[in-house]
């Protein structure tokens, strides 16, 4: 682990133009299944972060190579030699090697698979994927931390999930492509990484009805018939709300090239609430076209706004940190309520440290708007926090240290370089001996 420190500085408003990356819940489950057919597929907007290489490597112990071959492409060779055993040492850096057990399971029929880590925000169970797995035939059993997964050749099933999860609907998805007959997913999860995924499955050859929606509808192929191909990453919403909250707690005006405001909505509605002016630019209304993006001006204090977390299309809690950031210097007092993980408001802690009025009990936030936060040193617990932090400290008078940069490199592309092209005061140290 590096000891690395983001150091910034107030610095008023940003003004300039941000290219928006591919999104890493999206490209790590792209990578994922790769797994699905031989040849060489070449994913493009692919963003620059860790975690892509830690999947990498994790696919690469698999039987899968992956080479950058661009600043934003790379390309995955599947040579059909798969060893389908996931090293626990490789799972436990990253949640999405979860996202191994559908394509392995699917094609190959056997899967030893350690039990995943990733961020560690509460528990995480993978109750809904074995059990809707278990559903198209699969068994598993757990020794010693690892599941091992075995089928036949799985056949289609009719499965209602329990709750939207984006784990579980993936992992039935990626097995579904491969399985005897019609598989139903019900109460799927239906975030664009989803969709995204469901192009990039189709592009290969696979059968899929209803993406986009609540009911995905799967005709399963012969192993086999699924082929290598070519497809671009979504961009990432998440890091264009970073972009956002920076503008809104710094003020000025920002174009935020490639985001889509189709897969914002309701983020964007909310943001607008609280007083950002914000408006579609270039290519198509929907936002679809990839010429465009979102432009976005804050002048003035932020009003508070009331916020619950919700599976897409509601408000995500990955946002979370980042909204709460916002209310931390908003005029007012905001609630919010967090529906989908208990433990994540750990770095309200850190936010406190730089004079935010924050309690925080449960599922719930009440966020009291203070007019200006005071620099600090502060840790990053996760990823998105860290990068709410870093926000946070372009409203806060002095110098913020934030350390624990490691994971903001997880999910992040060069988030230090693109806020300082834009005039903030930010850079990026090792940390004193
Ligand atoms: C993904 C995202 C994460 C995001 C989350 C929710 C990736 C790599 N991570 O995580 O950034 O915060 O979606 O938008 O894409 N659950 C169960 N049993 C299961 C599966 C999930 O109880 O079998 C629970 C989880 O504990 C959690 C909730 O369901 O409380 C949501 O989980 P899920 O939607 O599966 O999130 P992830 O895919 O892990």
């Amino acid at each position: 682990m590096n000891d690395e420190r983001i150091l910034i500085r107030r610095a008023g408003p940003l003004r300039g133009e941000v290219a928006i990356p591919g999104a890493k819940n999206s490209v790590l489950k792209l990578m994922a299944a790769t797994l699905l057919a031989d040849g060489t597929s070449t994913l493009t907007n692919v963003p620059d972060i860790v975690d892509v290489g830690i999947m990498g490597d994790l696919l690469a112990a698999i039987g899968v190579r992956s080479e950058r071959v661009g600043p934003d492409t790379v390309r995955m060779v599947n040579d059909g030699n798969i060893s389908p055993v996931a090293p626990y040492e490789l799972v436990e850096r990253i949640r999405a090697s979860i996202n191994v057990l559908g394509p392995l399971l699917g094609r190959f029929g056997r899967v030893s698979l350690s039990l995943p880590g990733g961020d560690d925000f509460g528990s995480r169970p993978i109750d809904m994927h074995l059990k809707g797995l278990e559903a198209m035939g699969a068994t598993f059993e757990l020794r010693h931390g690892v599941v091992e997964a075995r089928a036949e050749r799985l056949h289609g099933a009719d499965i209602t999930l329990d709750f939207p999860s984006v784990g579980a609907t993936e992992n039935i998805l990626t097995a579904a492509v491969h399985a005897k007959g019609t598989t139903v997913i019900d109460n799927a999860a239906r975030e664009p990484e989803i969709a995204d995924l469901c192009n990039f499955l189709v592009a290969m050859g696979a059968h899929i009805g209803g993406i986009g929606s609540s009911t995905l509808v799967i005709e399963g192929v012969e192993p086999g018939q699924l082929h290598a191909a070519d497809h671009q990453v979504v961009p990432d919403r998440i890091q264009a709300a970073t972009y956002l909250a920076a503008v809104a707690v710094s003020g000025g005006e920002v174009v935020l090239r490639g985001a889509r405001a189709d897969h914002m909505e309701m983020l964007l509605r909310r943001f607008r609430d609280m007083g950002l002016s914000i408006t579609t630019i270039g290519g198509a209304l929907d936002g679809s076209d990839a010429g465009g993006g979102l432009a976005v001006w804050a002048e003035g204090r932020l009003r508070s706004i009331d916020v619950a977390t919700l599976p897409y299309p509601g408000i995500a809690t990955d946002y979370k940190p980042l909204i709460v950031t916002m209310l931390a210097v908003a005029d007012g007092v905001g609630i919010v309520t967090e529906n989908l993980y208990p433990g994540r408001f750990r770095y309200v802690e850190e936010l406190q440290r730089l004079g935010a009025d924050i309690r925080a009990d449960g599922h719930h936030a009440v966020v009291r708007g203070v007019p200006q936060l005071s620099g600090a040193p502060v840790r990053a617990p996760d990823i998105r926090a860290g990068a709410a932090l870093v926000v946070a400290g372009l409203a806060a008078d002095g110098e913020t240290s934030v350390a624990g940069v490691h994971h903001v490199d997880r999910g992040y592309d060069d988030l230090v370089g693109r806020l300082a092209a834009l005039g903030a005061d930010i850079e990026r140290v090792d940390a004193p001996a």
